[in-house]
């Protein structure tokens, strides 16, 4: 045996040398460090009004931090290796490219593929790589990304570019500003990384190297049959009025108003401070982190999770769309309206991960009070009445342009479909999108849509269906002794839909029963109000 391992030693040495002709012992420097090199001089920045802006705390309740310890993630990918038993090394591969980026990317760079249920349990995390799985999307992997390939398709998919050459020490993290020779002395010490200005990290297409997702689709026996755009809203954006005017970081890491210093230890006042709290629309899950912080090894501080929770729904309510009744009227034997949601987003509304859903309530009551009808209800287990899909998971829910039944319901989303056409919510079964509702983006040209981004299903032939909204109509029979009425129109938003998390029982795994749990018992929280309006009619 000896003889072979001396044999392939001699074969493989000179490869390794003229990739690293510095050091033969180690062939690969370390790359990442965690966090914790981080934390001790970008926290406790508190601005003049006492608001916590610190880099380290907002950043460690986002979901970044969390990417890996996220146990739908973790439910998911068993659920996909199960499925596809012949491909779990490639699938896990696949998954921990941007879940767990820095672990997966050493691998990558040394020949191997990534691995994801090694480094389960997050905690307790077994040696370097099981700290730095745990770390989720952290600070030395978003500052170390270069300007190489971004933009381009080869970017895209986690196909960021990392120096895998430079020992720790001389390595370079990027970022914004100009930084003199003490404070980059400073941190170079401490951290044994070295502050580097290049412009490319206030660029969208940094975000893109992850945000812009295609899945492989397999078949039973685990070959490539085709692929997925799974998440892309940097191609949505793209295609938006915003790509020339509003960057991912100027909505998601927005600025401060005032100068401030960026690191607690020899700071000085700095321009254009960007938050690293990386709001999205997930509320959800930092709840279920919050809740299930001992079995999910979550280290955020519960009150600092419980307002990442808090802000990301303020920030919902806010930002993220608007909606209006009109024409409403009660004609004696029937009450009408029109309904027109606007996307408020730099993206599709829902966008991203494919399991969010957004859909209108609408509700008459009568003069006692009393509902008389609803569209778009919810039930405590998080399924949507009327929605024939949360029904049957082989069916769906068509985009409508008039709503006369409670069994109808507007619901904005996608669903996905197996080469066979039949529907889906497994990333690797998926191969396209057969509905496509997803509210436009202002600028959003529905015609010119490359097709990966293309609106699919009715809504395409829908002619209000348009950027930078949708307008629907409602006509229903009311008993007009019972009036004035109110009319009520909401806009609702639930990050993992009903379907998405039952379906993983396909599958039996520990992790997946956890995650349904979790799920099950935190149902009537996994949803919340984007916007609403209502009049009183006669
Ligand atoms: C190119 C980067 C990338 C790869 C590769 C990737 N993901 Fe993700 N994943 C993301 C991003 C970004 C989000 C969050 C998007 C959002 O919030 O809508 C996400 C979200 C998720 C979520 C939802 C989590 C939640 O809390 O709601 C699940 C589940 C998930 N991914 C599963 C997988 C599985 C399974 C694989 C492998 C087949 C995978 N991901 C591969 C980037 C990636
Ligand atoms: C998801 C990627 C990402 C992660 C993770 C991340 N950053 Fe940043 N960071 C950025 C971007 C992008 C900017 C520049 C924003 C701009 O100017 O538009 C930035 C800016 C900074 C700045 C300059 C000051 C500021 O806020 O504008 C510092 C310092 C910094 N980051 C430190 C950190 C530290 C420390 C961590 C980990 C606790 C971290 N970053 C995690 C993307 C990231
Ligand atoms: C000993 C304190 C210290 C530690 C530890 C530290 N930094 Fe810094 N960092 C600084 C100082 C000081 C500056 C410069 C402040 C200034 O110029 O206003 C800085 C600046 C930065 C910048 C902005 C660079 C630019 O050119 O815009 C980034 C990004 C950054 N640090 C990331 C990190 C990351 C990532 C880590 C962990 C690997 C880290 N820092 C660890 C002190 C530290
Ligand atoms: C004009 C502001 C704006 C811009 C620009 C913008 N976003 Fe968003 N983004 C939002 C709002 C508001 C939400 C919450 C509503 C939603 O989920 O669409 C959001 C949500 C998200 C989500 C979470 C989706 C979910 O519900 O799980 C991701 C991921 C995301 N954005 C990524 C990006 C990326 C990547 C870019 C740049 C290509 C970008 N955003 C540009 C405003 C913006
Ligand atoms: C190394 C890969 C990577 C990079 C680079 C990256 N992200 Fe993410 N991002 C992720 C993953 C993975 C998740 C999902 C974590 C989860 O849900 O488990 C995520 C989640 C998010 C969310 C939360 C969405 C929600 O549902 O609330 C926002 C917002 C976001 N990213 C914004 C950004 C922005 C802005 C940038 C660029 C400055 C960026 N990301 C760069 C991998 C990345």
């Amino acid at each position: 045996m000896t003889w072979l391992i001396t044999f392939l030693s001699i074969l493989t040495i000179p490869v390794v040398a003229a990739a690293q002709p510095a050091d033969k012992q180690n062939p690969r420097p370390q790359m990442f460090v965690t966090s914790g090199s981080c934390l001790a001089c970008h926290n406790n920045l508190v601005t003049d009004s006492g608001q916590d802006v610190s880099i380290g705390s907002n950043w460690q309740s986002s979901m970044m931090a969390h990417s890996s310890r996220d146990p739908y993630w973790q439910a998911s990918v068993r659920r996909e290796t199960m499925a596809h038993p012949s491909a779990e090394k490639s699938i896990q591969d696949e998954c921990s490219a941007c879940h767990m980026p820095m672990t997966r990317y050493r691998s990558k760079v040394q020949g191997q593929k990534g691995s994801v249920f090694a480094h389960l349990p997050i905690l307790p995390a077994r040696g370097q790589a099981g700290l730095l799985a745990a770390d989720g999307v952290s600070c030395s992997m978003c500052h170390q990304i270069q300007e190489d390939k971004l933009g381009t398709e080869d970017s895209f998919t986690a196909g960021f570019v990392v120096d895998s050459t430079t020992p720790l020490g001389k390595r370079s993290v990027f970022g914004p500003y100009d930084v003199d020779q003490g404070r980059t002395r400073i941190m170079q010490s401490a951290s044994r990384m070295v502050p580097s200005t290049a412009a490319h990290v206030q660029d969208s297409t940094l975000c893109a190297s992850c945000h812009t997702l295609y899945t492989h689709t397999r078949g039973p026996d685990g070959e490539v049959l085709g692929q997925l755009p799974e998440q892309v809203p940097y191609l949505e954006w793209k295609h938006s009025e915003y790509q020339d005017s509003k960057s991912c970081q100027s909505c998601h890491m927005p600025q401060l108003q005032q100068s401030m210093h960026i690191s607690s230890v020899m700071g000085q006042p700095r321009e254009d401070f960007s938050r690293h709290v990386f709001r999205g629309g997930n509320f959800f899950m930092p709840k279920i982190f919050n809740r299930f912080r001992q079995e999910l090894g979550v280290s955020a501080l519960s009150q600092d999770l419980a307002l990442a929770s808090q802000q990301t729904e303020n920030h919902l309510k806010t930002s993220a769309a608007s909606i209006e009744l009109a024409r409403v009227q009660n004609t004696g034997k029937m009450m009408a309206a029109e309904v027109t949601v606007i996307n408020l987003a730099g993206h599709k509304l829902p966008t991203a991960y494919p399991s969010r859903r957004a859909w209108i309530r609408f509700t008459v009551s009568d003069a006692a009070g009393q509902v008389v009808f609803e569209s778009g209800g919810l039930n405590p287990d998080g399924s949507i009445q009327g929605n024939v899909n949360d029904e049957h998971k082989d069916r769906f829910e068509r985009h409508h342009t008039l709503i006369t039944s409670p069994e109808q319901v507007q619901i904005y989303e996608a669903i996905m479909a197996d080469p066979e056409g039949n529907v889906t919510t497994g990333l690797i079964q998926a191969i396209r999108f057969i509905k496509d509702n997803r509210i436009l983006p202002k600028g959003f040209d529905k015609a010119s849509a490359h097709p990966d981004i293309q609106v699919q299903g009715r809504a395409e032939s829908d002619p209000d269906f348009t950027e930078p909204g949708d307008t629907i109509r409602y006509e229903i029979t009311v008993d007009p002794d019972r009036g004035p009425f109110n009319v009520q129109a909401e806009l609702l938003y639930q990050p993992i839909a009903f379907r998405w998390a039952k379906n993983l029982m396909e599958q039996q795994a520990a992790e997946i029963t956890r995650f349904v749990g979790y799920y099950d018992s935190m149902a009537a929280q996994s949803w919340t109000v984007l916007a609403k309006d209502s009049r009183v009619v006669r």
